[in-house]
């Protein structure tokens, strides 16, 4: 791709720059390399027009997570689902209007699922407070889930921030793009590719598993033994399960993802894959089926450091997924679960 030198390129390479500087970009700051964060989005963005943006939602995602360890993930996951529905762009936590909006929160992945609406909530009243209409709900989710990964003894990364809130949902989208707890590993390559996201980013961010919990109903099939089943459970990892869920998918319990360190951002997930204890049937394929996934599983495995850098890539880059930036485009909601009036 020729490169001419334009305002967004410029803005591009400095971003690039930066990553190298941080080394969690790709270290060679190639045109190309650069061109994968030309997407509007900035570091400090709020640096001027909300100084104490990042420190405040820092502040309420902490106290969230003191009272409550899993809202840690409920917030990493709400970024997640929110990325993957028309790009990040608060789209997720609109709220039912009839005749106006159907809240992607009723869509089948969602419903009675995504949690810590409150916490955002109270996130964007502290920031009404601070700086009224600056700071997007989108970018609120980024923040809080960096945060969420942080305070849980992840890695510590800057976040780009800039985006700006959708004046729309789209539930059948929210259907149709949200990955399965029953798929196998050539499903969630094409669910991930239909986003923009590659094979090894689907390795990389399913290590958000390594904290929060899944409903009974999620994991119930494989407690039965199938010996067809190419991702079976380890035995005994089967019985604990069978207990926790005594009335199998009916059982209203929720279990932990990471049997070993359930509130540490650690990479014991990928090391219980390698000991067939990956909760959902989506996690144990990736370590139970040859090829690429499983090569990356043990590496992860055998190294935090590696999952680590290569988890801040990978989220940089879903966090980068279609946002709205043009100031004419899209709105700072007041509320984030309304459009503004
Ligand atoms: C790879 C495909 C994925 C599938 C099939 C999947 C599926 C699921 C399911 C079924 C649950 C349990 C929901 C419930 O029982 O209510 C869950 C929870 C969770 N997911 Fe995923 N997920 C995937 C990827 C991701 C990614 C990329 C992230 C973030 C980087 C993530 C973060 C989480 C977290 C943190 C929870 C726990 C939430 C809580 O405790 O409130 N997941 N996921
Ligand atoms: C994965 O599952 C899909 C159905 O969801 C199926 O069509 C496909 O054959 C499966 N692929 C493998 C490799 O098992």
């Amino acid at each position: 791709m020729a490169t001419k030198r334009t305002p967004s390129n410029l803005l591009g390479s400095k971003v690039c720059i930066l990553l190298c500087i941080l080394s969690i970009g790709d270290m060679s700051c190639t045109a190309e390399e650069s061109s994968k964060y030309r997407s509007g989005l900035q570091y400090a963005f709020y640096k001027h027009s909300c100084p104490r943006a990042e420190l405040i939602v820092h502040q309420v995602v902490r106290s969230a997570v003191e009272k409550e360890a899993r809202m840690a993930a409920s917030l990493l996951r709400l970024h997640f689902h929110d990325c993957f529905v028309q790009g990040c762009d608060g789209s997720l936590l609109l709220k039912t209007v009839p005749g106006v909006i159907e809240s992607e929160q009723d869509a089948a992945p969602n419903l009675n699922s995504v949690r810590g609406f409150d916490v955002v909530d109270s996130m964007k009243a502290a920031l009404e407070r601070e700086c009224p209409g600056v700071v997007s709900c989108a970018d609120i989710l980024a923040m809080a889930a960096r945060d969420s990964v942080g305070l849980g003894g992840g890695p510590r990364y800057s976040v780009l921030l800039g985006r700006r809130d959708s004046r729309t949902a789209n539930k059948a989208l929210a259907n149709k793009n949200l990955p399965g707890f029953s798929f196998n590993v050539s499903d969630l390559v094409a669910n991930f590719a239909n986003v923009g996201l590659s094979a090894h980013d689907m390795v990389v961010l399913s290590g958000g598993h390594t904290i929060g919990k899944a409903g009974c109903d999620k994991f119930a099939e494989r407690l039965t033994v199938n010996p067809k089943d190419p991702a079976p459970l380890d035995p005994s990892y089967r019985k604990y399960l069978s207990q926790l869920c005594p009335e199998g998918a009916n059982t209203a319990a929720d279990v932990n993802l990471d049997v070993k360190t359930p509130i540490r951002f650690d990479n014991a997930y990928y090391s219980n894959l390698l000991k067939n204890r990956g909760l959902l049937h989506s996690d144990q394929v990736l370590y139970s089926t040859q090829g690429f996934s499983h090569d990356q599983v043990l590496l992860y495995a055998h190294s935090n450091r590696a999952w680590f850098t290569d988890f801040v890539k990978s989220i940089t880059k879903m966090g980068s997924l279609s946002p709205i930036t043009a100031y004419n485009e899209g709105e700072i909601r007041k509320k984030c679960g309304y459009v503004n009036p």
